[in-house]
């Protein structure tokens, strides 16, 4: 089988931009690949955490994945700080990674102009982690949002350079990237991404709002006055309403256009509020459920990272003999 990666950081709660752009795609992957899904929490702390809380919602992020549907006997479901390897590939990637190329990344300009007062190292060289998360499994397929395509692109000029060096030591992974909600947009303000972060409540749907929240958001989500319901650039608010259905309802975008023919945009709010509530519903039932199931899930968490380090270890042993490092007896 193909080995797939992804991971999610245990920061906020997350949104359905999370669950659309990447958790949702995780589920429909997870027959097809050998999977590893991480909670990466090394990631976490390029930004300040309270520790109670990042263990807290490091936690539920973990119990989120399953009840999102993701088996975590056939899928290998784990906390990256419980893997070194992790770690050790990413100080090794930093040596073969230029000041220059990680200067350019969008998420490192945008996060250090929010955290002015925290620039620290890791959140400058945040990329070469995620760059070692996917290329210790010798990943295939990482299924992510739009946001993370430039991360991709460095993940594998990263790995193409070290393979220049040492010859075919990595495997070059592809991005998936669904059809829709790759990118879902704030409910405020449509030409900005929907982002655990905003200030604005309203702005984002998180995956455990109650229903009245739901419908509530999306009712008062911003559109605009064409009063015309069509999937395109000029109407962000109305297109980013459509993007949400097709997600939750794999349909395309013309025939969501042609169900709501002749209606309304209250018509369009509240029906996509309606798909959102009975698409996420299960997921908090379950979630719920398995929050109850405490060695249960502790049972998980130490059988996958054992696993996962199983992996981890292979290519980590490979590319420290590539690199010179003595031989252990
Ligand atoms: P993170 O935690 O910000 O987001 C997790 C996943 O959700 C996607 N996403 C969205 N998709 C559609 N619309 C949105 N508004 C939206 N917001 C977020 C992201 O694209 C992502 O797939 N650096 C990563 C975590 C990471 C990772 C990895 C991912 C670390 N190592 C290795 C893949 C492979 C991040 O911060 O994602």
């Amino acid at each position: 089988k193909k080995i797939l990666f992804s991971g999610m950081q245990a920061t906020g709660t997350l949104t359905l931009g999370n669950y659309l752009g990447a958790l949702q795609n995780w589920v429909t992957l997870s027959d097809e690949y050998e999977c590893f899904y991480s909670v990466v929490d090394l990631h976490s702390i390029t930004v300040r955490q309270e520790p109670s809380e990042l263990r807290k919602r490091a936690r539920n992020l973990l119990t989120l994945y399953i009840a999102a549907g993701l088996d975590p006997e056939k899928n290998c479901i784990y906390y990256q700080s419980h893997v070194s390897g992790h770690s050790e590939l990413a100080w090794i990637l930093n040596c073969y990674t230029y000041m220059g190329e990680l200067s350019r990344m969008t998420q490192y300009k945008d996060k250090s102009k929010k955290h002015a007062d925290n620039i620290n190292a890791g959140l400058f060289t945040y990329p070469v982690l995620m760059a070692a998360d996917i290329l210790l499994f010798q990943t295939d397929v990482v299924p992510v949002g739009i946001d993370q395509i430039q991360h991709l692109e460095i993940t594998r000029d990263i790995a193409q350079r070290f393979n220049g060096i040492y010859g075919d030591v990595f495997t070059i992974p592809e991005a998936y990237i669904g059809k829709s909600g790759a990118k879902v947009m704030s409910l405020q303000e449509p030409t900005k991404k929907m982002s655990k972060s905003d200030e604005n409540v309203n702005a984002s749907v998180y995956l455990m709002d109650d229903v009245d929240t739901i419908i509530r958001k999306f009712k008062r989500a911003v559109t605009d006055s064409e009063a015309n319901i069509a999937y395109r650039d000029e109407q962000p608010g109305i297109k980013n309403l459509i993007d949400i259905y097709c997600g939750c309802t794999k349909k395309t975008p013309e025939e969501a256009v042609k169900d709501f023919e002749g209606k309304g945009y209250g018509d369009l709010k509240a029906a996509v509020g309606e798909t959102v509530v009975s698409r996420l519903k299960p997921v908090q039932e379950r979630f719920n459920e398995l929050c109850s199931e405490k060695s249960y899930i502790d049972g998980i968490i130490k059988s996958n990272a054992e696993k996962a380090n199983h992996y981890a270890i292979k290519t980590l042993r490979k590319v420290q003999r590539k690199v010179g490092f003595p031989d252990r007896a």
